[in-house]
């Protein structure tokens, strides 16, 4: 049996050979992948899961139901897929409750908590898939919901049997629910920019070194770490010069440099081609017995692949690096192209995660069966804000580290129009 994305490529006679059968996603519906992942809890947590079914039921019909209307996603997914990466980042507050190793004592806190994790999971898998300018939507009918307002009269949803759900949990003081980060064991929603210590201007390091969080970077790194060390994979969409490139590769050395991660940072160009993708993977990994490679034992290994859709198409539409890289996820490995017997490779002791611009203007849209694997993060263009602060810092940086002769007084007051000034200019050219 094979399953094709389309029939684009096929011809009549193909057709006729072959029985079709032809499936929708959306007549299976995501209502399936949260019942089978809920039974499935239950086993872990008993009752408890009932509140989560239901908390999860309800937030993904009106969610779905809602960004089908009004959403843009810049990478084209799917309902199935958002429900799926929900789930994802659902079941980062859950795993290691599912170790075998150490005997888990689930808290007494867990019913709320878990509340708390859905609302955090729906926010940070389908509202974070959003591009910039329906995502200030998502958050204002998301805070609806918050609120207990009836979401489909309010925004003609169309939902069938709908009944209004209360939504017991609160989150605190917030603007917008993009600013928040749910911290399990505080049990407590918080800034993203309370998550990480104030920022300090380091003096020993270069121009190209100089790295400013800023809620953004602080936001992709901490979902970033929280799916890989969860066996889930991100991929991050954004235009050009949002620092996707300078925060992951940062986070790489950070997090992903020690005794239990080793990491790969590549990047994709237009000429990439299959081959070269597996030699460089192939490259870094060990035996481990017949026919089983991965990193170093003891050690997982993360594999970045930066600029992941610019690999040229060929001629049936298909991107070679990125159908070898598919088959991994699919088949867990490929076949060895520098040997007579071609033997598969299994690959084991790997994870992904991948960065790149969103479709258009030489940059393709790619292959959903891939998007599918993935936890799809929307990075947003650099708010004003985010900007000035970036620039301040480095205005800092620079009356640092000159001394000798510094800066006068009068001078370092004019850092912030100075930072004002260029960004108006640089925006009115
Ligand atoms: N937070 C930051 N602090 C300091 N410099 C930054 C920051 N964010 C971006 N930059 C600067 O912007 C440049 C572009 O960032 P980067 O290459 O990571 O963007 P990108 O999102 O990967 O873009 P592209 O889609 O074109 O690959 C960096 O080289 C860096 O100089
Ligand atoms: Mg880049």
């Amino acid at each position: 049996m094979f399953e094709v994305e389309d029939l684009s490529q096929a011809s009549p006679a193909t057709v006729s050979r072959c029985g079709m059968v032809l499936m929708e996603p959306k007549q299976l519906g995501h209502t399936p992948l949260i019942t089978s992942y809920c039974n499935n809890l239950e086993k872990l947590i008993g009752k408890i899961s009932e509140t989560v079914r239901g908390y999860m039921h309800y937030l993904s019909d009106c969610c779905i139901e809602y960004t089908n209307k009004v959403g843009k996603f810049p990478v084209p997914t799917d309902p199935n897929f958002l429900v799926n990466s929900m789930l994802n980042m659902f079941e980062c507050y859950v795993k290691d409750w599912r170790s075998t190793e150490v005997a888990v004592k689930i808290p007494k806190e867990a019913d709320e908590m878990l509340q708390h994790a859905v609302l955090f999971a729906h926010i940070w898998s389908i509202g974070v898939a959003l591009d910039e300018f329906t995502r200030p939507k998502f958050d204002v009918f998301f805070q609806d919901i918050l609120m207990n307002e009836d979401v489909n009269a309010k925004y003609n949803l169309d939902l069938p049997n709908f009944e209004l759900k209360k939504v017991a949990v609160k989150l605190g003081e917030y603007k917008s629910v993009f600013d928040l980060y749910f911290d399990r064991d505080k049990l407590a929603w918080i800034n993203w920019l309370k998550t990480v210590p104030p920022y300090v201007v380091p003096r020993d390091v270069t121009y190209a070194q100089l790295i400013v969080p800023t809620i953004d970077s602080i936001r992709m790194n901490k979902l970033m770490t929280m799916l890989v060390l969860n066996g889930k994979y991100p991929m991050f969409c954004g235009p050009t010069g949002t620092g996707k490139s300078i925060t992951v590769g940062n986070e790489l050395m950070r997090s992903f440099d020690n005794t239990e991660w080793i990491y790969l940072n590549m990047s994709f160009s237009a000429q990439t081609s299959a081959n070269q993708t597996q030699r460089i993977i192939d490259g870094k990994m060990e035996k481990r017995r017949k026919g089983v490679y991965g990193p170093p034992l003891n050690k997982m290994g993360l594999i970045f692949v930066d600029d992941l859709n610019m690999p040229q198409k060929e001629v049936y539409g298909a991107q070679p690096p990125i159908e070898l890289l598919r088959q991994w996820m699919d088949y867990g490995g490929w076949y060895d192209i520098d040997t007579n017997e071609k033997e598969y490779r299994h690959i084991v002791g790997v994870s992904f995660c991948t960065a790149m611009g969103p479709p258009g203007g030489g940059r393709n849209a790619i292959s959903p069966r891939y998007v599918r694997h993935f936890n799809v993060i929307y990075i947003e263009p650099y708010s004003q804000e985010s900007m000035n602060y970036i620039f301040n810092n480095v205005m800092d940086w620079l009356f640092l580290i000159n001394q000798n002769p510094s800066y006068s007084g009068g001078i370092k007051g004019m850092r912030d129009n100075i930072v004002n000034n260029t960004i108006t200019i640089y925006k009115l050219i």
